[in-house]
């Protein structure tokens, strides 16, 4: 891969991701700071923003494979990957990253990306405002 974090989507799972990675809280709180963050994008955590197992009980089912995505010219692949939860809403990440589908392949590479966390995007992995539709919470 050609850029250091990583998020994997993960058939029928959540967003594996890997690098220099801090996920910060709806309020700004530092949640985690870690090398690898295993994140729900279900909907049905008991422990948001990250997978407890849950997306099995729920049934969630997605081939993990991206649809059609844009990607941003990187200058650097360093730094840190900052993902922030927005409450009820979806994860925004900031940091040069690249997006990869449950088959291994590079969909793309982004400084910046809105990633579905309630389940119901259309356009999995990346959110289309669907959980305002759904009523999401979380
Ligand atoms: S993706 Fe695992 S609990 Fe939601």
């Amino acid at each position: 891969m050609p850029f250091d974090n990583r998020i994997k989507v993960r058939a029928n799972g959540p967003l594996l991701c890997t690098g220099d990675i801090e996920v910060f809280g709806p309020d700004g709180q530092l949640l985690e700071e870690a090398d690898d963050v295993v994140l729900c994008r279900c909907g049905h955590s008991g422990n948001k923003p990250f997978c407890d197992g849950s997306h099995r009980e729920a049934g969630f089912v997605h081939n993990g494979l991206p649809g059609s995505v844009t990607s941003d010219e990187l200058e650097t692949a360093g730094g840190p990957l900052q993902i922030s939860v927005r409450e009820n809403a979806m994860l925004v990440a900031k940091g040069p990253m690249s997006i990869v589908g449950a088959d291994g392949s590079l969909a793309a590479t982004r400084n910046k990306a809105a990633l579905c966390r309630c389940g119901h995007s259309a356009n999995k992995p990346f959110c289309d405002g669907s959980h305002k539709k759904v009523g999401f919470k979380g």
